[in-house]
């Protein structure tokens, strides 16, 4: 195996053994190893082998917050650095680490653009259970994720909310680093998660960013503790960086919402906009449009107003029609149904989010691999949650596809994940804790 080639002046820097070593023996690697390491493992020079026995040196021994912040600037400076001056408003974005029904983000960035911010809220598709907002937004005919960089800045400046997708320009480095972790064991790692997600949200040029990071089974990390500790390593990470950062520790436990899937969540995500929807997702979309709004330098901006005044749904209008959607178009309609209804009365104590978001998946809601389609009509509607209570025979929830096949699956998946029983469960915050720098 040729562990490294084409070797110049830059190339000889440093020896990867030794990077490795150093980091093997729980020992801090110099700023400029760092920086070498990743351009050259970008360059190909560095091979896989070696970045996996790094990435796992890290796993176990972690990294200083300097060394983060070091690794953080190499992968920005692997790709390109977006600019938004000269855009004569504030710029202000959010990222959720993901969960089960989680469509914050597409009432979130009109309604608080309609205050005059611009938010650029570049986005992934879904891999897994966790479902992906581009996913959601294409089942608007019409809609097209995919804005040149020329018109990502018109449409900020008119219109002021852009949800698009990440151009490949922005961090390659964590692009190869990220599919290597994911087949090495090594996605878990704090430091290489805090440094992947903040290098493509710094490099994308915001000048400020709002955190939902999120624990519990539906989430990425499940444990609160370890959620706490990456929200922080990213607070600080943005706050070094120049970006305003704050975060929202919120809980997955439960899905959000009444919809998991992609055409249903665009259906939940208007009645937010229209004053309406479930209770949870109108109250963690208030609680990170505040956050952003007081990081735009608009602390007392009255989000409720927005939302039952039609501001913010002019403004999701206005976002749709300029990526060639039509707002007011049918979406997609599953063609076969199954409904699963309440056993006994009582109150719903439990419905788990992960065993509804893999049920979701197995739908045809989600992707297994990058280059799956999804069905937009699949996924799962809730017709109660947890702590409301229901009569024998009333639906709990109802699965929705083009497959009848596929609903075997999906209830095997839900088997022993929700349960009616005679107590109401306690309910926990949703908004667990804020986090500043
Ligand atoms: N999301 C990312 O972008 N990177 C990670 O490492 C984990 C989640």
């Amino acid at each position: 195996m040729t562990l490294r080639q084409g070797q110049g002046p830059a190339v000889e820097r440093h020896d990867a053994v030794d990077v490795i070593r150093t980091k093997r023996d729980g020992g801090e690697v110099s700023a400029d190893a760092l920086h070498w390491l990743i351009d050259a493992y970008t360059r190909g020079y560095v091979a896989d082998a070696q970045m996996a026995a790094f990435a796992m040196a890290v796993l176990l021994n972690g990294m200083s917050r300097d060394e983060i912040r070091v690794m953080t600037e190499a992968m920005i400076a692997s790709g390109e650095r977006m600019s938004f001056e000269g855009l004569g408003k504030p710029t202000v974005d959010k990222h959720s680490t993901g969960g089960v029904g989680d469509k914050i983000t597409l009432p979130l960035a009109p309604l608080v653009a309609s205050f005059g911010v611009a938010v650029p809220q570049l986005s992934g598709r879904g891999l897994g259970h966790t479902g992906g907002t581009l996913d959601k937004l294409e089942s608007i005919p019409g809609w097209t994720a995919a804005l040149s960089n020329d018109e990502l800045f018109e449409q900020l400046r008119d219109v002021g909310a852009v949800i698009c997708a990440a151009g490949s320009g922005l961090a390659p480095a964590d692009k190869k680093l990220y599919a290597l972790r994911d087949v090495t064991g090594t996605v878990e790692a704090i430091p290489l998660i805090a440094s992947s997600i903040m290098s493509k949200k710094i490099a994308e040029g915001t000048d400020a960013l709002v955190l939902d990071v999120k624990f519990g089974s539906g989430a990425f990390m499940r444990d609160v503790e370890r959620a706490r500790e990456l929200a922080r390593t990213m607070v600080a990470l943005g706050t070094d960086s120049g970006v305003a950062t704050t975060a929202l520790l919120t809980d997955m436990n439960v899905p959000l919402g009444l919809t998991i899937g992609n055409a249903n969540e665009v259906r939940e995500s208007v009645e937010v906009l229209a004053g309406g929807g479930p209770a949870d997702v109108v109250e963690l979309t208030v609680a990170l449009a505040r956050e952003m709004l007081a990081l735009a330098g608009k602390p007392d901006a009255d989000v409720e107003a927005a939302l039952a005044d039609g501001r913010a749904m002019d403004s999701w209008r206005a976002m749709i029609r300029a990526q060639d959607g039509d707002p007011d178009a049918a979406l997609p309609e599953p063609r076969e149904t199954h409904t699963v209804n309440a056993p006994e009365s009582g109150f719903v104590t439990r419905m788990d989010a992960l065993p509804f978001g893999v049920a979701a998946w197995r739908l045809g809601a989600g992707r297994a691999r990058a280059e799956d389609p999804v069905m937009h009509a699949a996924g799962i509607d809730l017709h109660a949650k947890p702590g409301d209570e229901v009569t024998a025979g009333q639906p709990l929830f109802t699965l929705l596809g083009h497959d009848e096949t596929r609903f075997e699956r999906a209830l095997q998946a839900l088997e022993g994940s929700w349960e009616v029983g005679s107590d109401a469960p306690d309910r926990n915050p949703l908004v667990l804790e804020r986090i500043t720098a």
